[in-house]
């Protein structure tokens, strides 16, 4: 029988797409490339991913529609995108909060003078053309020249790359740029003309184009990528984008029960993140006037479920206790294996784990802000649904890893009006005698509320003693009222806002806070009593991260979600994930020193450590109210801008 195709158009962004009967319209969104956000996976508990039916069936609401829409916006046609099954031709209206585009995307991190001393070289070659007295192969003709114009010895191509030799040469004269790639070369020596040494040309270019590299942070969120040259150190090009696997699970936990529960699941997530990178690596390149075959070594930084997605490798041991990696240890894999395409030898470089749940990304940032190397007590807190702590201190293990569950809420997700940081996200809240003064990414209209912005909104309610401190709203105080789910503050009246609806901070917002931040001041609380660390010792605490770049200091320690440390004491770094990704890609030493910080990073599980729970259980209570003259929000203000 044929199956009845519906048409779904989604506006205003005038997306089509023919879908069967009976998919869902976050599926056909998804379908459509409307980047629709679904934090949960389409399981209805995030209502992310609300939308308004214009025309066709909305039919009956179900019941996650009733948790997260009101009776007015039910019988305006509002719905859960995930829950609403399409049944014949239908017109959505999707609105700006519910698109996972016009998010800000940090990129920028701490910049790191490394030494250059990249695994491939260029090397350019000039050979004479084939001729009857002179039958030397294409590849003997090219390894030849490099060895009598440079010292190369021992050369070897793949097909792959012969492929690309034979007809270059031809149109070039003969004349070359050679990316070698030197295997068993040891960091901190110049042995490239190492008679012993394997070479291999994974690429070549015509001459002047020398080997270009690209770095990889493969967040849970985004993914950023930074194209670099490989034998001056410059960065040419860096850009970030969403990353895609956000169709299928907004985080780690729903993605890798993707993985594990739909046929095909764990190949349409590394799909999804494989794409995304290949198409990043060529608008970097088109960006920076080069081509992608010039892309001769990359490396890739992610969480260690983000690496293992990315990878194919096997993940459902990551979700099932003891929660262990396939493999924690540094990866080399050739880029076309994973659907890459740059230079045709192109290798891509994983750095090690250090567990299932402090990855890659956590020693790139550790390798960045140099914390294995400091000389005084540091915290390092990349902070997002799952929050990654380092603590180090002179002495042995000089670094301690663990890494807390604390939720999307720092991502908007479970939060009534939650959104991230996008176009019209309030991401900064004060509360004064006429009302609330907001301020929103892009100066838009308020269209929903991020991380930052809730973390203000409440720190801010606690300051004016609206909030007690067991997270309590005061019902009886001014802007308190009650709403259908319970008490709740009106931060922007319907009038104000760019969706016509309210925008309130709910209880169940300050309990979804006190959750996620109880969770991290447990475990810094728990990482420094297992290494022994007076707190008031901790010198410097580094917040690193997208949430972290732009979280009001003032405002996090006055929720308890930052210890309550002097302001000068902490520094944001923006992503750190990311230089220490390029720090990997351009010096072998730091590939080197990444292997030892896996390798000597101690791992504190959590939730194992005595008395966590009733640690984690205290943490969610706000601390005491500061004196007036303790808090200084336009300093925190003005370190963010
Ligand atoms: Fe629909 Fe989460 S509620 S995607």
């Amino acid at each position: 029988m044929p199956v009845e195709l519906c048409r779904v158009d989604f506006e205003p962004i005038g997306m089509r797409v023919d879908v069967p009967a009976g998919t869902t319209l976050l599926e056909a969104a998804h379908g459509a490339g409307v980047e629709l956000a679904s934090v949960c996976g389409g399981h209805g508990w995030c209502g992310r991913c609300r939308v308004a039916i214009l025309a066709g069936d909305a039919g009956a609401p179900a019941d996650a529609d009733r948790r997260y829409l009101s009776p007015d916006e039910l019988a305006a046609g509002r719905r859960l995108a995930c829950r609403t099954h399409v049944a014949v031709d239908t017109r959505v209206h999707v609105p700006r909060a519910s698109l996972v585009t016009g998010q800000r995307l940090q990129i920028g991190g701490v910049a790191r003078d490394v030494a250059v001393e990249a695994a491939v070289r260029g090397w350019e070659v000039e050979t004479a053309p084939p001729t009857l007295t002179d039958h030397r192969s294409d590849v003997d003709r090219v390894a030849d020249g490099l060895h009598t114009a440079h010292g190369l010895g021992r050369l070897t191509a793949e097909p792959a790359v012969v492929r690309q030799i034979s007809p270059l040469a031809r149109r070039t004269g003969w004349r070359l740029a050679a990316y070698v790639r030197a295997a068993g070369l040891r960091p901190g020596s110049d042995h490239w003309r190492d008679h012993e040494l394997d070479h291999e040309i994974v690429g070549v270019g015509p001459p002047g184009r020398g080997p270009l590299g690209l770095a990889v942070d493969l967040g849970t969120t985004k993914i950023a990528g930074y194209l670099v040259d490989l034998e001056t150190g410059a960065e040419l090009a860096a850009a970030g984008v969403p990353n895609p696997q956000i169709a299928y699970g907004e985080d780690v936990i729903a993605r890798l029960a993707y993985a594990a529960r739909q046929a095909g699941g764990a190949d349409r997530l590394a799909g999804a993140a494989r794409a995304a990178i290949d198409d990043l690596a060529g608008s970097l390149a088109e960006e920076a006037g080069a081509a992608r075959e010039q892309i001769a070594e990359v490396s890739v930084v992610g969480n260690t479920a983000m690496h293992h997605l990315f990878l194919g490798l096997p993940t459902r041991q990551l979700s099932m206790s003891p929660f262990v990696a396939a493999t924690a240890r540094p990866l080399d894999v050739r880029a076309r294996d994973l659907g890459l395409d740059l230079a045709p030898g192109c290798h891509v470089q994983l750095p090690p784990c250090v567990s299932g749940f402090v990855g890659a990304d956590h020693v790139a940032m550790v390798l960045a802000t140099g914390l294995d190397r400091a000389d005084r007590v540091a915290v390092g807190l990349d902070i997002g649904t799952n929050t990654e702590i380092a603590l180090c201190r002179p002495g042995r293990p000089a670094l301690s890893c663990a890494s807390c569950a604390s939720g999307p809420a720092f991502e908007g997700a479970h939060i009534r009006d939650g959104m991230r940081a996008a176009t019209g996200a309030i991401e900064g809240v004060r509360l004064t005698a006429r009302g609330a003064v907001l301020r929103t990414v892009r100066d838009a209209p308020p269209v929903g509320i991020c991380g930052s912005g809730i973390v203000e909104a409440i720190a801010e309610l606690r300051r004016g003693g609206l909030v007690d401190e067991r997270g309590r709203l005061c019902r009886d105080a001014p802007g308190v009222r009650l709403g259908r789910d319970g008490p709740e503050f009106l931060l922007a009246p319907a009038a104000d806002t760019g969706t016509g609806r309210d925008i309130v901070v709910t209880q169940g917002d300050i309990e979804e806070i006190q959750l996620a931040k109880g969770a991290v001041h447990a475990g810094v609380g728990v990482v420094l009593e297992a290494t022994g660390t007076d707190p008031a010792a901790v010198d410097e605490v580094i917040v690193a991260g997208a949430f972290g770049t732009y979280l009001d200091l003032g405002g996090a320690r006055d929720i308890g979600l930052l210890p309550r440390l002097p302001h000068a004491r902490y520094r944001q770094v923006g992503n750190a994930a990311g230089s220490g990704a390029k720090a990997v890609l351009l010096s072998l030493q730091e590939r080197d020193r990444a292997r030892r910080v896996a390798l000597d990073a101690r791992y504190i599980e959590l939730t194992t450590f005595p008395g966590f729970q009733r640690r984690f259980a205290h943490s969610m209570w706000f601390p005491a109210v500061r004196g007036a003259g303790d808090h200084r929000p336009s300093d925190d203000h003005r370190d963010r801008e």
